[in-house]
């Protein structure tokens, strides 16, 4: 993605060894999200990586004193004056190298969003498994409730940076959603939406927008949903599979749409239904 960036201030400090450039850029991230506003202040020198502090309106929530551009501000007078008197500080702290970003090498990442390892989405994420080894295809599988993932906290730093301030599971989740070139999701209906594993999933997936919003990558890809739901009736389905669709747009990737069953509580056992496991397989395979 594009992104508009104005120069607000350009300052030259020079110490007895070496002339150091200080320069605050503001960029209009309102295509992303409405209103947001970058601000980046960058510190070059002879010899230096530069250093950089970035933040963004999004970061003040309402309560918050101050905001963005007065943070920015503030941080340039006080790099000024470390640079000064010790321009390691300023390039120790802030000068420091991009993460790695690995992606791990699966055709196939099936989200199976059900607690229940032998449930419903189970047999569903299997019949995927199935379908991709008979294409030579690799496939993984993730149980987001058996993980370690701290719910997003809504603090917008991976609009700034890329990654996510929290250091858990999820990198490996978000490794293999780099890879993958086919992301099905395997979800139950809990109290209308998504469990709640999943939920943490989606949530913390904004870090991923965040890197590629700010990477402008980005391929055409496909997303699949395999969904049961305990009563019957397909209205059972209304709010997962616009919770499943926002997740995917999140993921820039294409909702492909996918099977919902309703009803399962009284079917139990979702192998007894004829065709089921030919039409799963039909979808992997044609979108895999
Ligand atoms: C906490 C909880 C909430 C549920 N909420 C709903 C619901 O809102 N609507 C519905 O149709 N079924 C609901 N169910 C039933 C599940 O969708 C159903 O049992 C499903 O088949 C379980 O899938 P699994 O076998 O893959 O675990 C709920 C089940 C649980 C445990």
């Amino acid at each position: 993605m594009e992104f508009l960036r104005e120069l607000l201030e350009s300052e030259s400090v020079k110490t007895r060894n070496a002339t150091f450039q200080l320069t605050l850029f503001c960029e209009d991230f309102s295509a992303l999200y409405p209103g947001m506003q970058r601000f980046v202040l960058e510190a070059t020198g002879p010899g230096r990586s530069p250093a950089r502090f970035i933040t963004n309106t999004y970061e003040y929530s309402p309560l918050l004193p101050g905001s963005a551009e007065s943070a920015a501000r503030q941080m340039m007078a006080i790099w000024k004056e470390d640079l000064l008197r010790d321009p390691d500080v300023v390039f120790h702290e802030y000068a420091r190298p991009q993460k790695d970003r690995p992606a791990r090498p699966i055709d196939l990442l099936i989200l199976q969003g059900s607690p229940r390892p032998d449930g419903n989405c189970a047999i569903f994420a299997q019949w995927a498994v199935e379908a991709a080894h008979d294409a030579n295809r690799t496939p993984a599988v993730i149980y987001p409730h058996d993980l370690d993932i701290h719910p997003c906290i809504g603090c917008y730093q991976c609009y700034n940076t890329g990654t996510c301030v929290f250091d858990d599971d999820m990198n490996d989740i978000i490794a293999a959603v780099r890879g993958a070139s086919l992301i099905v999701v395997t979800s139950p209906v809990y109290s209308n939406t998504v469990p709640a594993g999943l939920k943490l999933v989606i949530d913390r997936m904004q870090a991923y927008h965040a890197e590629r919003a700010l990477s402008g990558s980005g391929r055409c890809r496909h997303g699949l949903v395999f969904s049961v739901a305990g009563r019957k009736g397909k209205e059972n389905f209304a709010c997962i599979t616009s919770v499943i669709a926002a997740f995917f747009h999140t993921l820039g990737i294409e909702n492909a749409g996918g099977i919902l069953l309703d009803g399962a509580d009284s079917v139990h056992d979702i192998r007894t239904i004829d065709g089921e496991e030919e039409m799963v397989k039909a979808l992997i395979r044609k979108y895999l």
